[in-house]
């Protein structure tokens, strides 16, 4: 896909189709008001006969309006001019590009970007549009067999906007979108296979494929033996009743300073949670393929900053294995000793996910990172909390806290704050170890990050459960590719800090 933004006469050059917005109360934008005076009013005399409501993302094609190349014509409602906003501007987006994709159309020039929405810098309009392209395009990489429908033939976008300041800006938003696209698809990709083939060792490979396209990466992935080196007790009992082997992923990435210390991130594998011996119910464990989210979206974010050629330091860290029950399998009441000497009695095999991380977050002071941030689809519980729009978010950093929501927040890859408080450390006590891996159901998404906070003292931290939002359930089934957008976000802000 190809994107650049415009103004000017520019704007007006051939395409094969204009994408106009409309108001509701057959009101025309200023794009279009423009478009439609050199081309006989007809959509005005199309509204006015109310052919066309223009409620937010009702969209009509009008394929011969227009002159020569310039034949079509897509209208886009906007809905009510005082409500159009960022939310508004994303979803006639969405409507647009979609009606698009159902049409013989290769290069549409849209004038959405071109018309004010409360909240849509000319930067954002223009990476919002790259990234709306990309999910409109995302096919998930299925088996069926038979014919494939053929693809869109839909690969060139130009945003016309205003002035020459405000094109420069959304190509730049352009630009960051394409590179943020491309991460999510990374992570969509792996996050949908299932997980017979996205085993361990398929991240592994997918990690090192990665770093064969950006010289900038590197990966070492360590095995079992390395691993029982390192004494991770604790992610070695989560892996113990697979017989796929588990492998630690990490990743680095240079593009800053020699001595700049590494952002790193450190991402849930585990490629299928069965809930081991504490067995998951039988309805819905298909989704648990996707409990390898944190990782997929660690891969997304390297992939994103290495386009992206981001002045920074990266350090990923991916601890990957199956948690399944058999003979060796570890059972409730088991104590493991983490590779941080602490140890944990494994009250519920089921929350398998601190474990792995536990060791990662220790492993993970050996690159003396600035900043560490764990993803991981942790706790149903933060399910229950906020449900599949927020990410959770826990820190005892409250700028770090701070930089991550606001991150979220322009990227619309929200994350909302939990509190990190000493009191719910309670619940983790244990007569037999130094704690327990489970709190019981009172605040359980805010337990585990208790439980993750005990491995990560002195570290500058923050947690996100991604358990709601990394994928959708039901007919839309698959993976969202959040928070690579917050990542990417997050990444691009403390790149300018840098610079
Ligand atoms: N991977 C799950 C969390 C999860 C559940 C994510 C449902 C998305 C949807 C995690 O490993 C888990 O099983 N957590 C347990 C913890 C409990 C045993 C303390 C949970 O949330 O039930
Ligand atoms: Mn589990
Ligand atoms: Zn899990």
């Amino acid at each position: 896909m190809q994107f650049n933004a415009v103004s000017g006469s520019a704007a007006h050059r051939r395409s094969e189709c204009v994408v106009l917005g409309v108001y509701e109360a057959r009101e025309l934008t200023a794009a279009a008001r423009l478009f439609d005076g050199r081309h006989r009013r007809r959509i005005a005399a199309l509204l006015r006969r109310g052919d066309f409501p223009a409620r937010l993302g009702d969209t009509l094609l009008l394929s011969d309006v227009g002159d020569g190349p310039n034949a079509r014509v897509l209208l886009v409602g906007l809905g009510a001019r005082k409500t159009y906003n960022r939310k508004a501007y994303r979803r006639a987006l969405q409507s647009a590009l979609q009606a698009l994709t159902r049409t013989g159309v290769r290069h549409a020039v849209l004038w959405l970007a071109h018309e004010p929405a409360a909240g849509v810098e000319a930067y954002y309009a223009g990476r919002y549009a790259a990234e709306a392209a990309a999910s409109v395009l995302y096919r998930v990489p299925d088996l069926k067999t038979g014919a494939r429908p053929p693809a869109p033939a839909l690969n060139r976008l130009t945003l016309a906007l205003a002035d020459t300041d405000a094109a420069r800006a959304a190509q730049r938003g352009l630009d960051d979108g394409a590179a943020i696209a491309d991460g999510m698809k990374v992570t969509r990709d792996l996050a949908n296979l299932p997980a017979n083939v996205c085993t361990p060792r398929h991240l592994g490979r997918a990690a090192r494929a990665l770093a064969k396209r950006y010289r900038a990466l590197k990966v070492k992935v360590l095995q079992r033996r390395a691993i029982e080196r390192l004494r991770m007790g604790a992610f070695l009992s989560v892996t113990r009743g697979s017989d796929e082997p588990p492998q630690l992923i990490v990743l680095e990435y240079r593009g800053g300073r020699r001595s700049a210390a590494p952002i790193a991130l450190i991402g849930k594998g585990i490629t299928f949670d069965s809930g081991g011996i504490s067995l998951k119910d039988p309805a819905g464990m298909d989704e648990m393929k996707f409990d390898m989210s944190g990782a997929a979206s660690v891969l997304g974010t390297f992939a994103s900053a290495a386009a992206l050629r981001l002045p920074l330091n990266l350090v990923g860290i991916i601890p990957a294995c199956e948690n399944l029950p058999n003979g060796r399998a570890t059972k409730p009441g088991d104590i493991v000793r983490s590779m941080s000497g602490q140890t944990v009695e494994v009250l519920n095999t089921d929350a398998e996910g601190r474990l792995i991380l536990a060791d990662a977050l220790t492993y993970v002071r050996r690159f003396k990172p600035a900043t560490v941030i764990d993803i991981a689809t942790l706790t149903g519980a933060c399910v229950v909390a906020l449900g599949a729009h927020f990410a959770g978010l826990m820190s005892a950093d409250p700028q770090l806290t701070e930089e991550l929501a606001s991150a979220g927040e322009r990227a619309d890859d929200r994350a909302w704050r939990m509190p990190l408080a000493e009191e719910y450390a309670e619940q983790l006590k244990s007569n037999f170890a130094d704690m327990a891996n489970t709190g019981g159901r009172e605040g359980g998404a805010i337990t585990a990050a208790c439980f993750l906070s005990k491995f990560a003292q002195g570290l500058r931290w923050a947690h996100l459960d991604i358990a709601g939002v990394a994928w959708l359930t039901g007919a839309q089934k698959g993976s969202t590719g959040r928070p690579v957008p917050l990542l990417v976000d997050f990444l691009l802000h403390r790149a300018r800090k840098a610079a």
